[in-house]
């Protein structure tokens, strides 16, 4: 037997100030994305904005249906669209915001399982880590690759 292990880095800041200024600017377009969430079941409205090699920012937001499995988080409806509007181009980042009936979360809310997987996909396409930057209202944490988040993940090469 051996145990393997794997070092998990989180960076957290206390204000958006504190980011470099294309970050603010992808974290700002994910606050102003979470206004135009449809989330009339959870009334939880996550907005997402991924930053693309080009510079250019795409945002998204969940999509929920009365027939609930159908619906889509914020995460992947940005992310699908900067992929399929710029095939080749490489993700960044994506930043991604969350508010309840309180407002913005305290805490930064995490990308869900399904949203992970889609991310080390990207990853793997572009062959370059992609920055997630969570935002909350007590703190901003920023995880450097998909593999922070996702350890021991399922990918491509996992089908060989
Ligand atoms: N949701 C997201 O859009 N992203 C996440 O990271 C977590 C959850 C959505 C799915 C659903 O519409 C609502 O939040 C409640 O789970």
């Amino acid at each position: 037997m051996r145990i393997l292990e794997k070092k998990i880095i989180v960076y957290e800041y206390s204000t958006i100030w504190d980011l470099p200024a294309v970050e603010q600017k992808l974290l700002n377009a994910s606050r102003e994305a979470v206004l135009n969430a449809y989330a009339p079941y959870s009334k939880f409205n996550v907005g997402a904005a991924v930053l693309l090699e080009n510079s250019e920012i795409i945002s998204g937001n969940n999509q929920e249906n009365a027939a609930f499995t159908t619906g889509l988080c914020a995460e992947r409806v940005a992310l699908f669209y900067a992929n399929s509007y710029y095939k080749n181009i490489p993700v960044k980042a994506i930043a991604v915001t969350a508010s309840n009936n309180l407002g913005i979360t305290c805490d930064p809310v995490k990308p869900c399982g399904s949203c992970r997987q889609a991310l080390i996909e990207v990853e793997v396409r572009f062959k370059q880590p992609i920055r997630i930057i969570l935002n909350g209202r007590n703190k901003i944490q920023v995880f450097e690759g998909v593999e922070n988040l996702l350890p021991f993940a399922f990918k491509p090469d996992s089908l060989d």
